[in-house]
């Protein structure tokens, strides 16, 4: 069963069918004023922090045929009543003529047609962030006239969004609203929570009249709330009760008359739901967006900007579902994760218990770098702030407060509280930056520490090249038994919690990655002498990897506080882990035959057609000497599901080893869009990566969940692009190193890269696998295969010949 198809020449998704297994998603805006977007228009926005300042309602949990948030009704007089229907389908689910939605770059539309109404509906957020747009056209497709009324509602969770689902009492009595008419009959309604009625308040408005409001949600739904959402009996009175809600579940419903609609005749209404100071701080916006050619023009600078931002790199290969993900949609949904960390999905409820993670957020940065290097410096640079002066880091903190904390660890009240994985991915993501831009000011910039004085103010600053030292040393001296670092309460794998003493294979690796990363800047900036030493801190753990962690035909992943391993085939569960093989070829601890026999044990015991397993077998009853990981049955998740984050470290490895058919059979595996015609046992949108598709030791293997937000988007987009077809930002130039399958005949990209445009061309006459014969630019030959820095600019052709 499909439930649509890619238009990739509109950069658009198209949902055919409202039916779909979950609910399918888009975002719109920015965490700064923002949210996502439902194929049922239904939205869940909020401005500045999903769990502080919520603005609209939106339950995950309820059923796909609830109201959600937002939803706009049509009706259309009938006899005495009135027939009222939702042109998105949700609440009323009338049958439809013709349903469409368009998922696109930071907008959503649904078109469809229902008694003879045909609706599109442009749902999105403009570049000024400053409030939620809907563009709503209603034509009349019948032969006759018709009067169509149409009621677009909102409703109102408390700013509070844990405070709305945990208290009945306090939270209804400070909910109001007061509506403001203007003498041209339009009305914009004001709700806010009573303590912040002079500092913010939201605003829901229309650019055309208005007859009648309301905002008790009791008054519309009716009889005392046993009118429904699919029937609100109040749409069957000529007009609303203008009731200005003075407590309760507030909403916003504004009546409006378009009128008697010709045949083949239109009729336009913009909305705009926004939070400002106060009303009269909100008028600009207003006024703005009730002209029609302003909200024409954001929609068109939204596409300017989405054209600007997926330029910066265009793939053409002979994979038209590579293609695909590669121009439009991974690099979508990395900007996604850039933006909203793991706070806020379909999935991820953003209720406070995250806020934004050190880890994730220092991973996503990899995943915009080439398009928006500066904001990603940014973020680095807040995540920096939340290091501490041992070096280590704060697990998440949040946005608005960059008040921080510990994370999950501080279930464990014995300790120990941090996770020895999070301040080495800072380095990761700084020396990419670096890469990326030449901007080696970045280091001397002065950043503070965590660690506050008694008046929150922190006790200590450095620079962020001595943050990224101080993230090594603290690796270096916190380790365990065997010389490999101490797990802390997780590393990348959060869900295996051992005991204190235990040793991660996984943080050892990621040290190794770290430290060659390092040593690669201080080689570029001369500085022999720190470049020697991390060199020697390298090859201590080098040793203490390949001494204490090949167990004979793969590597273990952890020792637990005993020094007993896991991973290793003394295991009942948790036999091999994908990260344990993966990772030694990545930070280059494994080489030759190791590496080779590691990654082949991935391949025989980890894969399936659906995906790489994170490990196998799952543990079968909860252990609390293992933790979160025994907590799934086997097959779910992070207890041998196919959790895909992990996958394009496997994709990686395997073209550090130049085996491009295996790289680019994982990396086909997992493509989402290559699930379209599996929808039924996948569920999910095909045009963004989940985390995890359930495992085969699970019944329901296949299963995804927990889309969009999630580090396989950063992870496979520098899977595709830097490793497959090997486009690499250096110190000085870009490396060109394909590693494709011996099929293709070659490929081309076009990137930008400090300040030019390089146009690639790659030729595989001889159907290598991997391997650079001749590499010419501007067509003259070159050595190597690094292109020079064009510090003038410009669009260079490069032609790299495989051989
Ligand atoms: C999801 C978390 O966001 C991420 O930080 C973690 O690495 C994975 N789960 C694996 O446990």
């Amino acid at each position: 069963m499909q439930y649509g198809y890619f238009d990739d020449e509109r950069r658009e998704y198209v949902i055919t069918d409202p039916r779909t297994p979950t609910k399918w998603i888009n975002y719109v805006g920015t965490l700064a004023f923002g949210g996502f977007v439902d194929h049922t228009g239904g939205a869940l926005i909020c401005k500045g922090d999903p769990a502080l300042n919520r603005i609209t309602k939106y339950i995950q949990q309820m059923p796909a045929s609830d109201f959600k948030g937002t939803t706009l009704y049509l009706r259309l007089k009938e006899g005495d009543g009135y027939r009222v229907f939702s042109p998105y389908f949700v609440p009323t689910l009338d049958p439809f003529d013709f349903y469409q939605c368009h998922v696109g770059l930071g907008y959503t539309r649904i078109a469809s047609a229902f008694y003879g109404i045909r609706s599109e509906v442009t749902i999105f957020v403009p570049p000024d962030g400053s409030c939620l747009l809907r563009d709503i056209r209603i034509t009349n497709g019948g032969d006759e006239a018709v009067e169509v009324d149409a009621i677009p509602v909102v409703e109102y969770t408390h700013p509070q969004a844990l405070t709305q689902l945990t208290n009945a009492d306090w939270v209804p009595q400070t909910m109001q609203s007061d509506a403001y008419r203007g003498e041209d009959e339009r009305v914009i309604l004001a709700q806010y929570a009573f303590m912040h009625k002079e500092k913010r308040v939201n605003f829901f408005t229309s650019n055309r009249p208005v007859s009648s409001f309301e905002a008790d949600r009791r008054r519309f739904l009716g009889a005392n709330e046993y009118g429904s959402w699919a029937r609100p009996l109040a749409l069957q009175a000529p007009e609303l009760s203008d009731t200005e809600a003075r407590r309760g579940d507030n909403i916003g419903a504004l009546m409006h008359h378009l009128g008697e609609i010709g045949p083949g005749e239109s009729a336009r209404l913009i909305t705009m739901l926004g939070q400002a100071e106060s009303i009269e701080a909100a008028r600009p916006t207003i006024e703005r967006y009730s002209d029609e050619s302003k909200v024409d023009a954001a929609l068109a600078e939204l596409g300017a900007f989405w054209d600007e931002y997926l330029s910066a790199v265009q793939v053409e290969t002979p994979d038209r579902a590579l293609n695909s993900m590669l121009n439009v949609h991974n690099p979508r949904q990395c900007h996604t994760t850039k933006n909203w960390s793991r706070y806020l999905s379909y999935y991820q409820l953003g209720l406070g218990a995250r806020g934004i993670g050190f880890r994730d957020s220092s991973q996503d940065t990899l995943g915009v770098m080439t398009h928006m290097p500066g904001e990603a410096r940014d973020l680095i640079h807040t995540l920096l702030r939340v290091q501490k002066r041992d070096g280590s880091a704060m697990h998440q903190f949040n946005p608005m407060s960059m008040e921080a904390n510990e994370g999950d660890s501080r279930e464990r009240e014995e300790g120990p509280h941090f996770y020895s994985d999070d301040h080495l991915w800072a380095i990761l993501a700084a020396c990419a930056y670096l890469k990326e831009t030449g901007d080696l000011a970045f280091l001397d910039e002065t950043i503070p520490y965590y660690d506050k004085d008694r008046d929150g103010e922190p006790i200590e600053e450095g620079s962020a090249l001595d943050h990224l030292l101080r993230g090594i040393e603290f690796t270096r001296r916190t380790v365990g038994a065997h010389g490999l670092p101490s797990l802390g309460y997780a590393d990348w794998n959060d869900t295996v919690n051992l005991y204190e003493g235990a040793e991660s294979l996984f943080t050892a690796n990621l040290y190794g990655r770290a430290l060659l990363e390092l040593i690669a800047l201080f080689n570029h900036t001369g500085d022999a002498a720190s470049a020697d030493r991390l060199r020697g801190y390298y090859e201590g753990m080098r040793e203490a990897v390949n001494e204490h962690c090949w167990d004979g035909a793969w590597y273990i992943r952890y020792f637990d506080p005993e020094g007993k391993p896991l991973g290793s085939k003394q295991n009942a569960a948790g036999q091999v882990f994908t990260n344990g093989q993966s990772w030694p070829v990545l930070s280059g601890f494994a080489t030759g035959e190791r590496a080779r026999r590691a990654l082949d044990a991935v391949y025989e015991h980890l894969n399936t057609a659906k995906g790489i397993k994170l490990s196998t077998p799952g543990y079968n009853g909860y252990d609390l000497a293992v933790g979160g990981i025994s907590s799934y049955p086997p097959g779910a998740k992070e207890n041998g599901g196919i959790f895909l984050h992990t996958n394009p470290w496997v994709v990686i490895a395997e073209a550090m080893m130049g085996n491009g058919s295996r790289a680019y059979e994982y990396y086909s595996q997992i493509n989402p869009a290559a699930k379209n015609d599996l929808i039924d046992e996948y569920e999910l949108e095909p045009y963004v990566y989940p985390q995890n598709i359930l495992g085969d030791e699970h019944p329901l293997f296949g299963l995804a969940r927990n889309s969009w937000l999630s580090g396989t988007a950063a992870w496979m987009y520098q899977a595709g692009i830097e490793w497959i077809l090997g486009v690499q930002a250096r110190y000085d130039g870009l490396l060109i190193d394909p590693c494709i399958p011996a099929g293709w005949d070659g490929f081309s990209v076009r990137r930008r890269f400090r300040g030019a445009t390089y146009a690639i061309e790659v030729r595989n006459p001889k159907h290598v696998e991997k391997g650079v014969a001749a590499v010419s630019v501007d067509g003259s030959r070159i050595e190597g295969s690094v292109i020079p820095v064009f510090a003038e600019g410009g669009t260079h052709r490069v032609e790299v010949v495989m051989g």
